[in-house]
């Protein structure tokens, strides 16, 4: 077999530096210049970035047999705890079946009226600044509102609003310092988050009440009628099929942090990039409009109606395709694998990047236009292979929750169509910026009024 190609980077660093400033930028480039299976080092890691349709399906395919959540993902269970997204192996496994039924379609569902009172709440303080002329920033408050819905979902609707305040602010105070505990994580074995640093404590204090809060509300849950359908709920209920055994107290407090750590961010920001492209695109923003007073007359939706907003449906799986919040997905080999005609060594870093193929000249055309007709049935283009378009993952470990982000998504933009114009603001500063997920940067400044 022949050596994988890429480039040759700096001693010891690798493509570090070409990596840290721009790294989807530096991932296309890699793609273009040096083919579909490549590698790189990022410092010490030899890492490999494979951009064909058919390997990145075989990826998928043999994901659990060949791959695992390597390092840096054990760093982040050591800090919050073990998670479905953060499990390997059979315990993986269990987990993956033990949830499922929890996120199917139909099951999602029972959640709608959690998002619509959501989206209500926000009303008085849009119809405010549409009013006065306000500009809006759109990503703090779909960050706030799914952050709402969120906790809603996990802990029930009757969850107070103290608690809240409470999960929401050690939420905050862990994401805000989240990679710097990382990353001494993997320095010098974690010794230095063992120093009283401030901002240490203030970690350990947030992880401390999150933890605190949350056991309190698993000892109580059940009390309210209106928790029935909390994922707290059918945590605490939940069986494994083969052992019958109910999950330790532990075991579902990490999961529902785990929960919610995957689920709320991704969302926000789908939901912010969603909004930059309609108030760039005022004609699309018509488009949505108008299907909203079509379908929903004048309503918020009911479930049914969902499956009916075909165009919005559209212009949601093109900007997860522009702009899709996971644009890269890694694996560590647990063996030797081969990926076409290569051979890549056990132990090593293997990157598959929606970004990337979403962007692949050679299957899409005029790439980085917002084309949202690409999605509709009887578009004339061939069809792609399936792996050219996966803002969701795939194979075993495709995001269970992506039911609930595609209802929670129509949802509010539906109820935001159906009541304001969205004007831009911030227009063309704004630019994808990567880091944990990729976020439209600075902001996506809007100005709303009303129909
Ligand atoms: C637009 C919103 C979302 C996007 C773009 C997204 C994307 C993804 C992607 C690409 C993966 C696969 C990661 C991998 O293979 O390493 C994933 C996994 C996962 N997602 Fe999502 N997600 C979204 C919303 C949600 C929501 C709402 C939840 C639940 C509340 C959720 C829970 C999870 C979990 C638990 C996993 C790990 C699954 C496993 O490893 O078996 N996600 N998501």
């Amino acid at each position: 077999m022949n050596t994988i190609p890429g480039p040759r980077g700096w001693p010891l660093l690798g493509s570090l530096p070409d990596l840290a400033r721009d790294l989807p930028k530096f991932w296309t480039d890699l793609a273009s210049r040096h083919g579909t299976v490549t590698t790189f080092r990022s410092g010490t890691e030899t890492c490999h970035l494979v951009s064909d349709p058919a390997l990145v399906g075989d990826f998928f395919q043999h994901d659990i047999q060949s791959y695992y959540k390597g390092k840096h993902t054990q760093h982040l269970a050591s800090v919050l705890g073990e998670g479905l997204a953060l499990l390997n192996g059979p315990p993986w496994k269990q987990r993956r079946q033990l949830l499922q039924s929890a996120f199917d379609r139909p099951a999602v569902a029972r959640w709608l009226d959690i998002v619509i009172a959501a989206c209500a709440s926000y009303v008085p303080v849009w119809d405010e600044a549409a009013a006065h002329g306000r500009p809006v920033e759109m990503m703090a408050d779909m960050f706030r509102l799914t952050q709402t819905i969120i906790v809603r979902i996990l802990f029930g609707r009757s969850v107070q609003h103290e608690v809240t305040t409470s999960i929401l602010g050690a939420v905050d105070t862990l994401n805000s310092n989240m990679l710097r505990h990382l990353l001494r994580e993997m320095v010098l074995g974690g010794w230095l988050n063992r120093w009283p640093l401030p901002s240490t404590r203030r970690f350990h204090a947030a992880l401390a009440t999150l933890h605190a809060t949350i056991d309190e509300l698993i000892a109580r849950q059940g009390e309210g009628e209106q928790d029935k359908d909390a994922l707290i709920t059918f945590l605490s209920n939940a069986r494994d099929e083969q052992t019958g055994t109910r999950l330790a107290a532990a075991q579902i407090r990490n999961e529902l942090i785990n929960l919610f750590l995957a689920g709320q961010e991704t969302t926000a920001v789908a939901l912010a990039w969603i909004i930059h492209h309609l108030t760039t695109q005022p004609d699309w923003m018509e488009r949505i409009a108008a299907e909203a007073d079509r379908v929903l007359g004048g309503q918020a939706p009911q479930i049914g109606d969902l499956s009916r907003l075909v165009i919005t449906h559209r212009v949601i799986n093109e900007s997860l395709r522009l702009t899709p919040p996971i644009y890269g997905i890694g694996r560590r080999t647990s063996i030797d694998v081969e990926l076409g005609s290569w051979r890549i060594p056990a132990e090593s870093v293997v990157i598959v990047s929606p970004y990337v193929l979403h962007r692949h000249p050679a299957y899409w055309e005029a790439p980085t236009c917002f084309d949202p007709d690409r999605f509709s049935l009887g578009h004339h283009m061939s069809p792609r292979p399936r792996y050219t378009y996966f803002p969701f993952g795939g194979g075993p470990r495709r995001c269970p929750g992506r039911h609930l982000a595609m209802m929670e998504m129509l949802t509010i933009i539906a109820q935001l169509a159906r009541r304001y114009r969205l004007h831009d603001v911030s227009g063309s500063r704004v630019v994808p910026k990567s880091g944990i997920t990729l976020r439209p940067y600075p902001e996506v400044l809007v100005r709303l009024s009303r129909r």
